[in-house]
């Protein structure tokens, strides 16, 4: 059976140049039976460069700004961006969120038709996003609101986020969860999690991340999740875990 790596890109495989060199080492000795997924927030274009620059393996999938865009072998995923439509007001979001002057719109190069992006740097975040989450409900626009790292904020269609994209290419491959391995450090990682599936968070993780992941552990042993906080930051984390739940 394949064995399927899905990894955020930005402070988990990359971060650290010589994890992400020895880890890429170990994955290109057993390409024949890894599928590999980059799952990023960054847009296609940018990913594309960073794995230039990091000189990251050729993925078999590519899912960018933040699970919106799904690309393989060069192609783009039409039938996700189709789902990714139904029930999206993406203009009418827009002019909603003019009302918050704390969210600053982030660089045209991050926003795509499935994706709107602000930088967001206030000590009151929560209580704003939780403002914009019941103005959206009331005015009845479906949307899905992701943090990260304390500054960024994605609004996206409810059908969109990396976990589900993940899930989507996951059945295209006919591969189970027990056959796959999650890797992230931040708020628009936990989707990844969401999923009955090993995870391993890397040290470096945000709190975010980590606060998600102790109020999971807390749920109880009979999670069929098996998640796993890392000794070691960056790549190298990733390469624990490889050991620590046996692939290596
Ligand atoms: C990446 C994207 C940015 C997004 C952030 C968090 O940095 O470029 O648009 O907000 O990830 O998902
Ligand atoms: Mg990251």
């Amino acid at each position: 059976m394949k064995f399927l790596l899905v990894t955020d890109l930005d402070h988990t495989l990359v971060g650290d140049a010589q994890a992400t060199l020895a880890l890429n080492q170990k994955l290109a000795a057993m390409r024949d039976r890894l599928s590999l997924i980059y799952a990023t927030g960054r847009s296609y274009a940018s990913a594309r460069q960073l794995k230039h620059e990091e000189q990251l393996l050729e993925p078999d999938y590519w899912i960018t700004g933040v699970g919106t865009e799904i690309y393989h072998q060069g192609d783009r995923d039409w039938v996700w961006a189709q789902q990714l439509s139904v029930n999206w007001q993406r203009d009418q979001i827009t002019a909603l969120v003019h009302a918050f002057p704390d969210l600053i719109p982030q660089p045209e190069a991050a926003q795509n038709p499935w994706k709107i992006s602000y930088f967001l740097q206030s000590p009151l975040a929560e209580t704003i996003l939780a403002d914009l989450r019941s103005k959206l409900a009331q005015a009845n626009l479906s949307a899905k609101i992701i943090f990260s790292s304390n500054r960024d904020v994605d609004i996206l269609p409810l059908g969109g986020d990396k976990g589900l994209a993940v899930s989507h290419v996951r059945q295209q491959l006919q591969l189970p969860l027990e056959a796959m391995l999650v890797c992230g450090d931040s708020g628009n990682d936990i989707s990844l999690f969401q999923h009955a599936t090993q995870g391993v968070i890397v040290r470096n993780a945000q709190p975010e991340l980590l606060d998600w992941y102790r109020r999971s552990q807390s749920a109880g042993p009979d999670s069929p999740a098996r998640h796993y906080w890392a000794q070691s930051a960056h790549a190298w984390g990733i390469l624990e875990a490889l050991f620590y739940f046996q692939w290596l």
